[in-house]
């Protein structure tokens, strides 16, 4: 059995951003139900121990609102084994900080990451000999193992995608960790998890084709987007993220692939999917597309 619950689906920023008038983070304010955290996963293949994939800057407010990840027995305790990281993005990385108070789990990354954590003395308050940082090199299955020594049952495989260095990290230039999709696999069943792509490549393609679950980039549902709403200058294409519709868009690179179940997380709050009446909506849906509320769970 492999489980992953969304704990939230929106890009950086969230629904609403805080400084955010556009449309859908004005309907948001209006409509609690339609509000949404920063992408952020829990993956577990025996419903007891938690791997998050990317630790949002949400990360208090999504453990309080999932029950799977609230303390079980004695006075200190988390379901929290582990924290898998897909890039250094504030959205991906911030919520580390929420994890302190004593709980051992690891951190698993990319040496790029880790080397971002090092840098940034604040993640000190994760003391490495609680909180092991374990580089997790791309192709390289592992099974991370559980603070007491046993193993998780899920097993992890990274690979590295097309996509650009984390936003405050641009001028560095580009690297093998800016972006990471996971290949997670429990019981015979596998789920990717993309939140980042730039680009489906025929390798990514290769690499897709049959998996049981796909969780995908769905930032932008075109390219120029924020731009026609008058947010930013930058296309998707700038920031490192591949739009849902058109015909290079994730829509119709994913649809020959024969994936049972497509899931749309990081999804920008310009993004009108975001909205449930939008035409958008309909049509990702009738692509076969999840467009999923925090919470919602999927089991592979
Ligand atoms: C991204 O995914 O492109 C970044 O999270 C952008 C940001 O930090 O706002
Ligand atoms: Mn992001
Ligand atoms: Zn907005």
């Amino acid at each position: 059995m492999l489980r992953i619950i969304v704990l939230g689906s929106a890009a950086g920023g969230g629904l609403p951003q805080w400084n955010c008038n556009c449309a859908g983070c004005r309907t948001a304010r209006a409509e609690p139900a339609l509000r949404n955290g920063q992408c952020a996963l829990a993956a577990s293949a025996d419903g007891e121990s938690w791997f998050l994939v990317n630790a949002s800057p949400d990360l208090r407010q999504q453990i309080l609102d999932t029950p799977a990840l609230h303390p079980r027995h004695g006075l200190r305790h988390s379901p929290i084994a582990g924290v898998i990281l897909t890039n250094a993005e504030v959205d991906a990385v911030a919520g580390l900080l929420t994890l302190r108070e004593g709980w051992p789990f690891a951190i698993h990354a990319h040496p790029d990451v880790l080397e971002v954590l090092a840098a940034n003395p604040i993640f000190g308050v994760l003391r490495p000999e609680i909180v092991p940082r374990r580089p997790m090199l791309p192709e390289t299955p592992f099974e991370p193992v559980l603070a007491c020594g046993r193993a998780s049952g899920l097993t992890v495989r990274s690979f590295a995608v097309p996509g650009k260095p984390a936003l405050w990290r641009e001028e560095e230039g580009a690297a093998e960790g800016d972006s990471i999709g996971l290949e997670l696999s429990a019981g015979g069943r596998r789920a990717f998890i993309l939140p980042g792509c730039a680009e489906v490549t025929p390798a990514l393609a290769c690499r897709l084709a049959g998996a049981d679950l796909v969780f995908f980039d769905g930032t932008l549902w075109q390219d120029d987007e924020m731009i026609r709403a008058g947010l930013s200058q930058k296309t998707g294409r700038r920031m490192g993220h591949i739009s849902m519709s058109g015909p290079a868009g994730a829509m119709a690179a994913l649809d020959p692939l024969g994936i049972a179940r497509k899931v749309f997380v990081h999804i920008n709050n310009s993004n009108p999917v975001l909205m449930p009446g939008s035409p958008e909506r309909a049509e990702a849906e009738r692509a076969g597309w999840c467009v999923p509320g925090p919470g919602m769970e999927f089991v592979a």
